[in-house]
């Protein structure tokens, strides 16, 4: 595509450093953010009316989750077409115009690539699916003979991340049984073959396509699947692993994560995206464990940011907040990457719910009425509140999942008829999977289905109580959340905080994070015990304080003369 009148910004201007290195940046669930035709999804032009809220709230960039076009079998996760934007969510001119408006607002655009997989009703796939086994069109997916006399076991042990077995059966031309193909998500997910140049090229090809739109970069689906080992052999994973491969050892690579051979993949891309001009990033989503891996994914010729799951899982306890901080530090300071932050996102509890949360919940198995230690709401909203300022406080870029800065707690009580992630059916609800972080946002208390749209429609019920939730419910409010964040943002600009370094405080005991970020110092109460503070201007406090002591669950910003 020719470069058109909508790039010529390229983008807005940082001071000249490298943006992405202390940015904050907001994620945005295009199904859920804003509805402006009132069928019940958020589309793009929902979006682009709704933007000016994330200039106003004070982040630096929108990640969108993908509104290409899709069967929705994956809420978009499963891509028919990489070029274009599916018709429940607009038109590419939507897009267009939404990233004009990002940029008058000075908001940079990063959407999502899904490169493991395309949806089964992609063209290639639709082809591979009516042509021979062993032509050219099924090698760009993993097509397998099955095992056992006549074909009918899969090809190995395999288990999807959404439950049940990794392989689907099609049926040939003529009818019989046939080949299996690979799916480490849901059977409308193939997998692509990663060998094939072809596959290669087409995703050099969408790169492109939406660099040349100006897009400011993409965060990269599964960044830790795409190569799968040689003889994709049986494994049988450890009884704690993640679905998606957090919680391993270093030396347990499981045969379809974290194969060294996707590095190549990133450094080409990044070659790519050098010639283009302007800051355009790629941020992985890898779950790999230890960090120490993770910094491969952000060599200095791969990709420029990885989301840090580890944090995101370290729970509400000081000692392990702060030895991935620490470790965060040390293993993307040597790369020379900057470490992320993220509490919530699409895929896992809010963390409003999960910091409260006695039992505990992989990522990704969603909670609902059945779930067993569900948490106190008022207890996960306060360590919610409390954690979120610890991480914006952090050198690095951080990474805001929309609602939680309206303090949405994860929506456990919906009904079962209303779910509707793959996790669910594949596991004949034994897992709720991930619908209750991804209901619709109430952005006005008195307004159908609170202003996400003008009609009342909502395509995953908003529960009864989220009145007090809604935007303009807390807009003003100096104890709200929304103001919480605001302050927050603000105070991180205004001290650079994105930019600094941590330098722990001793003397605060075990269930406390304590620590200088430049001129601020942070306090972090874990514990049960108030903690003694230090005499100092207090610049922001999770909860009321009296007197000089911190309660548990909370946590303040000082400045200390
Ligand atoms: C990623 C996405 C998740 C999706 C999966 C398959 O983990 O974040 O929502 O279901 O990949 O594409």
């Amino acid at each position: 595509m020719p470069l058109d009148e909508t790039i010529q910004t390229d983008g807005p201007r940082l001071d000249g450093a490298e943006w992405w290195r202390t940015a904050v940046i907001y994620q945005v669930y295009p199904r859920s953010f804003a509805d402006s035709n009132g069928d019940g999804i958020g589309d793009l032009p929902g979006i682009t009316s709704r933007l000016s809220a994330l200039a106003d709230l004070g982040v630096d960039a929108v990640w969108l989750s993908p509104f290409f076009t899709s069967p929705q079998k994956d809420a978009g996760y499963d891509v028919a077409d990489y070029c274009d934007v599916d018709p429940l969510f607009g038109t590419l001119d939507d897009f267009d115009a939404l990233r004009r408006r990002a940029t008058e607002l000075g908001l940079r655009v990063i959407v999502d690539l899904v490169p493991n997989h395309s949806s089964d009703a992609h063209d290639w796939f639709q082809r591979a699916l009516a042509a021979a086994p062993g032509s050219p069109e099924r090698a760009r997916y993993l097509f397998r003979d099955g095992q056992g006399e006549n074909g009918e076991l899969p090809p190995n042990n395999w288990q999807s991340v959404f439950g049940g077995a990794a392989w689907s059966r099609v049926t040939e031309k003529d009818g019989t049984p046939g080949q299996w193909y690979l799916h480490l998500f849901d059977s409308s997910q193939p997998d692509f073959d990663w060998e094939n140049p072809e596959v290669r090229d087409q995703f050099l090809d969408v790169l492109r396509f939406w660099l040349d739109r100006g897009v400011d970069g993409f965060r990269i689906d599964v960044a830790h699947g795409l190569i799968k080992k040689d003889g994709l052999p049986d494994y049988t994973p450890p009884k704690d692993a993640g679905s998606m491969g957090g919680g391993l050892a270093e030396d347990q690579t499981p045969p379809y994560w974290a194969q060294d051979g996707v590095h190549d993949i990133y450094r080409s891309w990044r070659a790519l995206l050098e010639t283009y001009p302007g800051d355009r990033i790629l941020v992985a989503e890898a779950w790999v464990e230890p960090l120490s891996k993770l910094s491969n994914w952000v060599r200095p010729d791969e990709m420029h940011q990885a989301f840090n799951f580890s944090y995101l899982e370290s729970g509400w306890s000081a000692p392990s907040i702060k030895g991935v901080i620490d470790s965060s530090l040390e293993v993307f300071d040597s790369v020379d990457a900057p470490s992320t932050w993220v509490l919530s996102n699409h895929d896992v509890v809010r963390h409003a719910s999960r910091l409260a949360l006695t039992a505990d919940n992989a990522q990704g198995a969603g909670i609902g009425p059945k779930s067993s230690g569900l948490p106190d709401t008022a207890v996960g909203l306060a360590r919610a509140r409390a954690a979120t300022a610890v991480m914006l406080a952090l050198p690095g870029s951080a990474y805001i999942y929309q609602g939680e800065e309206l303090g949405l707690p994860e929506a456990i009580d919906l009904p079962d008829e209303a779910r509707q992630d793959p996790t669910w059916f594949r596991t004949a609800g034994e897992r709720y999977g991930r619908d209750g972080c991804r209901v619709p946002l109430p952005w006005e208390a008195e307004s159908p289905a609170f202003g996400f749209n003008t009609t009342g429609e909502s395509w995953l019920p908003q529960p009864e109580g989220w009145a007090p939730y809604a935007r303009d419910a807390q807009e003003g409010d100096t104890g709200s959340t929304l103001e919480l964040y605001r302050l927050a943002l603000a105070l991180r600009h205004e001290f650079a905080l994105g930019s600094g370094t941590v330098e722990w405080l001793p003397g605060y005991g075990p269930d406390v994070v304590a620590f200088r970020n430049g001129q601020i110092t942070v306090i972090a109460n874990t514990g049960s015990v108030p903690v003694e503070l230090p005499v100092a201007d207090e610049l922001l406090a999770t909860v009321e304080l009296e007197g000089a002591a911190l309660p548990a669950d909370a946590t303040v910003w000082l400045r200390v003369s």
